[in-house]
C-alpha cells in the first residue's frame, strides 16, 4: 500500500511537470485529484484495512493528497503568471484602432435652446420667474386688456376646463400680470424677468403649430422705461444668442397689452441676410412680438402709468431652436424619435 502511494505521488509530480496550460492542468486535476483518482480509490478502501495498518496508510495518504493539492495551487499560479505574460507581450493589442463609441444620454435639444435662452437673459440681469400653466380668463384676457368678446381673442384658440372661466394659458403673457402682483410691492419696486412656460392652444397641428408649445415672456418695469430700452434690450438678447453683428429689425405690429407694439426680426443667420430657403428669401427671420405695457396693464398690475414704463416681449424658443437648427417640423420636439434626438 505504502509503494502504491509513493508510486501515486511520484506520477502525479511527473506529470504535472508536464502541464503547459490551463486547460491541462484541469485534465490533470481530474485523473489525479478528481474523484475516480487512483489515490482517492486508495483512500476509499482505508475501511477494509486492518486496525494496525490503517492509521499509517490514512496518515501516508494524507500527505500524498496534501502534496498534490499545494503542487497544484503552485502550477495554477505559476500558470497564470505565464499566461498573462504571454498575453501582454504577443496579444495583439492595436492601441490605433478606434474606441468603440458610447451612447450617452444628453439634453432634448428643446432644452439645449432654452437654457442658451435663461443663460443669455441672466448675463443682462433677468431673473427667471414662473407662473402657472392652468389660468383664469381673467388673467390670460382681462388684465392684460382684452376683455370678453373682443374680436382681438380670436387670436388665441383656447382650450377651456369644465370649470368656467378656468383655462390652459394661451401665451405666458398672464405671468406679467402675476409677476407685478408677486414682485412689484403695489407698485413700487422695478422688475426684470423672463417667464418661460407651456402654453396650450386649440389649434389643428401642423408642422409649425403644435398645441402644446414653449414660450419665454420677458417684461421689464421700472421709472423712465422707454422704447429705446426695449429695441436696445432685444438686439443686445440676439447679438448674444446669434452673432455678435447680427441685426435686427423692428416692424409695427398690434397687441391688446402693449402700445407701441412691434415684432422683431433678425438678419438670417443661416444666410447671413443673403436670402434662403428658411428665411424663405426674405433674408430676415421674424422672431419675437413685443412693445411697451400697455398702461392699463400696468393699473391692472398695481403700478401708476403717469410714474412707471416698461416693456414686454414674448418669444416661441422652440421657433428660434428649429431656425437655429433647421428643423422642419415642430412635432419632432414632442415625438421622442431617438433618430432626432441623437442629432444634438
Ligand atoms: N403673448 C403674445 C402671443 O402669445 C406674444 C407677445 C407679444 C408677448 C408682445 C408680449 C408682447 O409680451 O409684448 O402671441
Amino acid at each position: 500500500m505504502l509503494d502504491r502511494l509513493n508510486s501515486i505521488e511520484t506520477d502525479a509530480l511527473s506529470a504535472l511537470k508536464a502541464v503547459a496550460d490551463s486547460a491541462a492542468l484541469e485534465q490533470w486535476r481530474i485523473a489525479h485529484l478528481g474523484r475516480n483518482a487512483p489515490l482517492m480509490n486508495l483512500l476509499g478502501e482505508l475501511g477494509k484495512l486492518s486496525k494496525e495498518e490503517r492509521p499509517v496508510i490514512g496518515k501516508r495518504g494524507n500527505e500524498v493528497k496534501r502534496a498534490l493539492e499545494d503542487a497544484l495551487a503552485a502550477k495554477t499560479e505559476s500558470l497564470r503568471r505565464i499566461e498573462m505574460e504571454r498575453a501582454m507581450t504577443q496579444g495583439a493589442v492595436d492601441v490605433t484602432l478606434p474606441g468603440r463609441p458610447l451612447a450617452t444620454g444628453r439634453l432634448h435639444p428643446a432644452t439645449q435652446g432654452l437654457r442658451k435662452m435663461y443663460a443669455v437673459f441672466a448675463e443682462m440681469g433677468f431673473q427667471v420667474y414662473r407662473s402657472r400653466e392652468v389660468e383664469s380668463d381673467e388673467y390670460n384676457f382681462e388684465l392684460l386688456n382684452i376683455p370678453a368678446h373682443h374680436p382681438a381673442r380670436d387670436m388665441w384658440d383656447t382650450f377651456h376646463t369644465t370649470t368656467p372661466g378656468v383655462l390652459l394659458r394661451t401665451h405666458t403673457s398672464p405671468g406679467q400680470i402675476r409677476a407685478m402682483h408677486d414682485l412689484g410691492g403695489n407698485g413700487t419696486q422695478p422688475i426684470r424677468v423672463i417667464l418661460p412656460g407651456l402654453c396650450y392652444r386649440y389649434e389643428q397641428v401642423t408642422a409649425s403649430k403644435d398645441i402644446q408649445f414653449w414660450q419665454i415672456e420677458g417684461l421689464a418695469v421700472g421709472r423712465g422705461i422707454r422704447m429705446t430700452d426695449l429695441k436696445g434690450s432685444l438686439t443686445d438678447f440676439a447679438r448674444r444668442m446669434f452673432h455678435p453683428n447680427v441685426r435686427t429689425r423692428f416692424r409695427a405690429d398690434h397687441f391688446p397689452f402693449t402700445e407701441p407694439s412691434a415684432e422683431m426680426d433678425v438678419e438670417c443667420f443661416v444666410c447671413d441676410g443673403q436670402g434662403c430657403a428658411v428665411c424663405k428669401h426674405s433674408g430676415w427671420l421674424e422672431i419675437l412680438g413685443c412693445g411697451m405695457v400697455h398702461p392699463t396693464v400696468l393699473k391692472n398690475g398695481g403700478y401708476d402709468p403717469s410714474v412707471y414704463s416698461g416693456f414686454a416681449f414674448g418669444m416661441g424658443p422652440q421657433r428660434i431652436t428649429m431656425l437655429m437648427h433647421k428643423i422642419d417640423d415642430i412635432r419632432y420636439f414632442l415625438a421622442n424619435d431617438i433618430r432626432f434626438l441623437e442629432q444634438f
